[in-house]
């Protein structure tokens, strides 16, 4: 089996910020060391839910370089690209499971000179993913059913991520392994040991009073 003891970065997941002062939570994770921020935009066609609206991402793009990892669970991606690159998206994941042909998709993404990823949901099985994984750059299994914060990690999911690490580690560009969904301080650490590079966290950051203390926990390697 091989594992990976590198530092994952971490990601905060601002579906589980305090809405009422949106730039100030980003103010409050980007300062507790975030490497990133995850930005979840949502169709209400795709999952039951809305997220995060390219006006809010555009709102708060001036207050922070860090890299804006824009995650978007909608039924057609290609849609919604030229509007999430004009709001300051460094990457876009799109779901395996829209309706967009996926290479049509990284293309997209792609023209745009900015890193393409693809996620997939819990019942989604690593095989469909595995011929992408050369022409992305990150790759993201859900470890909880897209559309909502605050639910309990599908632990099926570390061995996705094992999978994944054993196809991806062999490739000479191998893409970054996110997880998104449940990611607590408890699981954050055995999925970057089985090989997740980046790991989300919403309620884990967001709902602390200390979220550099959790952050530091996250990234904290066996
Ligand atoms: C779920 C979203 C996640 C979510 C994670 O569809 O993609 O990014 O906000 O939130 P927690 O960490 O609370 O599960
Ligand atoms: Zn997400």
């Amino acid at each position: 089996m091989t594992t990976n003891n590198t530092a994952p970065k971490i990601s905060p997941s601002l579906l589980a910020a305090d809405f009422t002062k949106f730039g100030k939570e980003v103010d409050r994770v980007v300062a507790a060391g975030a490497d990133m921020l995850h930005f979840d935009v949502m169709d209400g066609e795709f999952v039951p839910n809305f997220g995060i609206s390219p006006l809010s991402i555009a709102a708060v793009r001036d207050r922070t370089e860090i890299m804006f990892d824009v995650h978007i669970m909608v039924t057609h991606p290609l849609r919604y690209i030229d509007a999430l690159v004009g709001v300051g998206s460094d990457m876009i994941t799109f779901h395996i499971e829209s309706d967009d042909e996926p290479y049509a998709v990284i293309s997209a993404i792609k023209a745009h000179n900015i890193k393409a990823g693809i996620a997939f949901s819990p019942n989604t099985k690593c095989d469909e993913i595995f011929p992408f994984l050369s022409d992305i750059d990150l790759v993201l299994p859900m470890s909880v059913e897209p559309g909502l914060g605050g639910q309990a990690f599908i632990p099926d999911t570390l061995n996705k991520i094992e999978q994944l690490h054993q196809f991806i580690h062999k490739l000479d560009n191998a893409p970054d392994i996110s997880v998104d969904g449940g990611v607590t301080i408890e699981v954050g650490p055995v999925a970057a040991e089985k090989g997740a590079t980046i790991l989300v966290a919403g309620t884990a950051i967001f709902k602390s009073n200390h979220p550099k203390e959790v952050i530091d926990k996250l990234r904290t390697t066996k």
